[in-house]
């Protein structure tokens, strides 16, 4: 299936809500419609352009003057197993969170601390989505796709994918240039389960037996109580990273905050909490307009109802300067802004 329009509203294509238009707009639910458009609208080449997949972290400043690609490709498929793990191939177009349901009530591990993650599937792997200890890169075999350039199919094996925190080769060499169709994920079926993070083995031991069903579970109520729903007020989960500094850097700043959360990543390196640093700036709950910062998570910018994407920005960039200014942090953005 393919759908192109012009002038195509966005507003139900990103999780802030932002109502801005697309001068083009092409969607298919597979890889060879986007090879057979791109190849026989050589135009499209020229064009600024410009890949949505579920629209989860993304900030648009402005109507997007090009065309806008929306890899929609469906389904969920079993395409190996042994006596330890299976191997799915999951469509782009897939609802994330779906996936994460469906993989607990298979009983196949792995992705269940990352349930109610907003977006799509396609997402995950430029993202490396991350949450309560574990990141979906651990589960990522490879990641397939278009590229732009030579319009070939490529699938790139997890070990090229250049996964971070937050971060991926999709986000640096191949941004613009590599389209995700399909992600494979190798998950197990007799999982280790990873409680570690905050107050996950405590919420899991309230509901009983640690068992993937209750960690999703756990996780869920977690997360939707601090995090607040996209369907209900605009946002695109953490606005920021947290920054990582060297742990002279953190020293210093010990020496005047006392209570700062740090988390040591090795002898050099400590990852501080950036909503942590942007509540201790007095932003939490702030509201100018419709713009504002989530009154439980200080790292998540909300769009109440109608705020525009420069005004968020614009608050964005406010917070990044109280930050520096009271702790010499420099913030970085997690959220793409287009
Ligand atoms: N904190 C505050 N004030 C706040 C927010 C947090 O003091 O307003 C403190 C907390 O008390 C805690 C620490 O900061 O001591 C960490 O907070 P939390 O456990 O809520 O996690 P986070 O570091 O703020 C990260 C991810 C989230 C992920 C959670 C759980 C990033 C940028 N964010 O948030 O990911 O769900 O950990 O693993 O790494 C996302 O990427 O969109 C996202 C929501």
């Amino acid at each position: 299936m393919i759908r192109f329009f012009e002038h195509y509203s966005l507003k139900d294509y990103n999780t802030f809500g932002i109502d801005v238009k697309a001068k083009y707009f092409f969607e298919c639910t597979d890889l060879e419609d986007l090879q057979v458009f791109l190849s026989s609208n050589k135009e499209w080449r020229t064009e600024p352009f410009f890949i949505l997949g579920g629209g989860s972290n993304l900030l648009f400043q402005d109507d997007y003057n090009g065309l806008v690609i929306h890899p929609n490709v469906p389904g969920i498929t079993r395409i190996k197993e042994d006596r330890q793990h299976v191997w799915l191939e999951v469509g782009a177009g897939e609802v994330w969170d779906d996936l994460v349901e469906y993989c607990v009530n298979s009983e196949y591990g792995g992705l269940e601390n990352l349930s109610h993650i907003p977006g799509s599937v396609g997402a995950a792997p430029v993202q490396n989505v991350g949450a309560y200890g574990r990141e979906a890169s651990q589960f990522i075999e490879t990641v397939n796709g278009l590229d732009l350039q030579t319009l070939e199919a490529w699938q790139i094996p997890t070990e090229d994918c250049g996964f971070g925190y937050r971060d991926s080769i999709f986000k640096g060499k191949l941004k613009g240039r590599f389209v995700v169709t399909s992600v494979v994920f190798k998950l197990d079926k007799f999982p280790e389960f990873d409680l570690s993070y905050g107050v996950v083995e405590q919420e899991v031991e309230k509901l009983g037996e640690a068992t993937l069903q209750n960690i999703r579970k756990a996780i869920i109520q977690i997360r939707d109580s601090k995090l607040p729903n996209p369907s209900v007020i605009g946002n695109a989960g953490s606005f920021f990273k947290n920054p990582v500094v060297t742990n002279s850097v953190v020293g210093k700043l010990m020496a005047e905050f006392g209570s700062m959360p740090v988390y040591k990543i090795n002898e050099i390196e400590s990852k501080l909490a950036a909503g942590w640093l942007i509540e201790q700036c007095g932003w939490k709950g702030f509201r100018e307009g419709d713009a504002g910062v989530h009154e439980k998570q200080a790292l998540v910018v909300v769009n109440h109802g109608k705020a525009t994407g420069q005004e968020l920005f614009q608050l964005s960039e406010k917070i990044k300067g109280s930050v520096k200014e009271k702790f010499g942090i420099e913030l970085q953005r997690e959220v793409n802004v287009v």
